[in-house]
């Protein structure tokens, strides 16, 4: 089914994107697999390789402890199934904190290793000189403020941000550095509206909400919480346009009995059977 509005035909670049501040809401989803990035590749702008991968696919409790090795591995499945939406990496925690050097030696390896367009990491003001790095070395940096996954270190601690004054003047500071540091647009997590509506008025990138309200100039969800494929959580922010959980547990269960009643494999199935004739 074609999508409702006209979907540019040409690769969406950071640069269109950054293009798209107060414009037609930048729609992204996350993939870690040739196959998802395919099916979102028509239909969406960005295509993030998220390392929410971590809780996703390989069930850790948090981000942390994901390496870069992991995340290459899932970019380069992803860039090769997306031919016109911009892919974005995830830099993992602990592989661009501790210096602009550090940032850019891993951001290096990602666009490198992947052919992503670009890299997400996450916070503001502490990462600024690293998002100041990467974007002089032509690496087209995605920031993250507001709630920061990675900075999180048990599953249960996930808080809304921006509740009192002085966390929404933290992470308004932290949106400032991002966009002045270079970033060609920025993610809000986790954030109330009033705050998000503020950092989408001040800066002058597009802003990517999830669970920061229709203030952004775009939405992000992770791609298993809209199709009801994972189970475990389900936060507040997410709506679910599917229950593909469910469907695939009714195929499952219809393979099972198929094969234990011997229906499965049905002649047609096979090689050298032949039909039986009507
Ligand atoms: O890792 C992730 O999936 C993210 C979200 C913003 C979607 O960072």
């Amino acid at each position: 089914m074609a999508p409702d509005y006209p979907m540019p035909a040409e690769r969406i670049t950071p640069e269109l994107l950054r293009a798209r501040k107060g414009g037609v809401p930048i729609v992204a989803l996350t993939a870690y697999s040739k196959a998802e990035a395919q099916r979102l590749d028509p239909l969406v702008d960005l295509i993030l390789v998220g390392d929410s991968v971590a809780m996703i696919v390989y069930g850790m409790d948090t981000t942390v402890g994901l390496t870069l090795e992991t995340m290459i591995a899932h970019g380069r499945a992803v860039v090769r199934g997306a031919k016109r939406a911009c892919v974005v990496v995830d830099l993992p925690a602990g592989s661009y904190e501790r210096s602009a050097e550090q940032a850019y030696a891993s951001a290096a390896r990602v666009v490198a290793e992947t052919g992503a367009a670009a890299v997400k990491l996450e916070g503001g003001v502490a990462v600024a000189p690293a998002i100041r790095r990467l974007v002089g070395a032509g690496i087209p940096v995605l920031g993250h403020v507001g709630l920061l996954p990675q900075s999180v270190t048990e599953a249960g601690a996930f808080r809304v941000q921006g509740r009192d004054d002085l966390s929404a003047a933290h992470v308004l500071d932290d949106a400032r550095a991002v966009a002045e540091a270079g970033a060609f647009a920025m993610v809000i997590e986790g954030t109330v509206e009033p705050l998000a509506r503020c950092i989408t008025e001040t800066v002058p990138i597009p802003t990517i909400g999830i669970g920061a309200s229709p203030a952004c100039d775009g939405q992000i969800l992770v791609t298993h919480d809209l199709l009801g494929l994972f189970a475990d959580f389900t936060p507040k922010f997410v709506k679910r346009y599917a229950e593909l959980g469910e469907a695939a547990e009714q195929a499952v269960r219809r393979f099972a009995d198929d094969v234990r009643a011997r229906r499965f494999p049905a002649p047609e199935h096979c090689f050298g059977v032949k039909p039986p004739k009507d």
